[in-house]
């Protein structure tokens, strides 16, 4: 079976690259915020840098929001350059990988919005954004606060093992660039040569 190569001329528009962008950028703040949420929740209630933590955490959880709206913006433009060209083929292959990154674009949204409920539903203006007061989007409601806490457990770690299996499937993809990348050069010095 051929590997799809990411790296085909189409794939190279402007759209895309800019796709790539806010994805890498993305990445690296969840790699910040599961690393603090992880970490906070483990502190104990009388340190001084928890609470800067949770709100280090709720900050960069609001603005993976923001980052998000943008790249839903800028996903729709590359579908718009790519499917009014060509119409995709509809293979299992390709419901697998769409099926895959709409479960990651949920997570995206539905992650943070349940830790927004979970810092709501807990107490008033319980939300800013690097101290900039945010409005609160859920009423204040303890009953609310145990539900809230799981979904956000829940929904946090579902979405890492979903960040693992794509990583997982996507570096299969690197991986065979590379070595197509290797072969390239190998055969590029031995022309070079003769
Ligand atoms: C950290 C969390 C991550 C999330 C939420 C995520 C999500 C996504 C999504 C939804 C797409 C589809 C394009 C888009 O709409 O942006 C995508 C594409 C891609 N991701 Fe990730 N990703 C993550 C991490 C990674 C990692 C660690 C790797 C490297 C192994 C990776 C490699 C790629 C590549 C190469 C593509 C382009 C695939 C293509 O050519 O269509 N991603 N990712
Ligand atoms: C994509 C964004 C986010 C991710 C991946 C994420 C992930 C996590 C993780 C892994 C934990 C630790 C859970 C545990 O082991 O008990 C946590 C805790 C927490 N998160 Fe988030 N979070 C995000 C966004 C947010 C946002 C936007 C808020 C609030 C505005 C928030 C509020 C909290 C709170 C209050 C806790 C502590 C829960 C507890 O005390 O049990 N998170 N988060």
């Amino acid at each position: 079976m051929t590997v799809p190569n990411p790296i085909t001329k189409s794939r190279k528009n402007s759209a895309f690259k800019h796709l790539m962008t806010v994805h890498w950028w993305m990445a690296a703040c969840y790699v910040i915020i599961f690393s603090t949420g992880m970490i906070m929740v483990q502190l104990p209630a009388n340190l001084d840098i928890r609470s800067p933590m949770y709100s280090f955490h709720k900050s960069m959880g609001v603005l993976t929001m923001a980052l998000l709206t943008w790249r839903i913006l800028t996903l729709l433009r590359v579908w718009w350059k790519k499917y009014t060209r060509r119409f995709p083929k509809l293979t299992l292959p390709w419901f697998q990988t769409v099926a895959l990154h709409t479960s990651l674009y949920v997570f995206m949204w539905g992650v943070p919005v349940a830790g927004y409920f979970l810092s709501n539903s807990f107490r008033p203006n319980n939300v800013k954004f690097f101290g900039l007061p945010l409005p609160d989007i859920f009423p204040v409601d303890s009953s609310a606060v145990g539900l809230a806490r799981n979904l956000h457990f829940w929904l946090s770690y579902t979405f890492l093992a979903f960040i693992l299996l794509h990583s997982l499937d996507q570096w299969k993809v690197i991986r065979a660039n590379l070595r197509r990348f290797r072969s390239f050069l190998g055969k590029a010095k031995t022309k070079g040569d003769s």
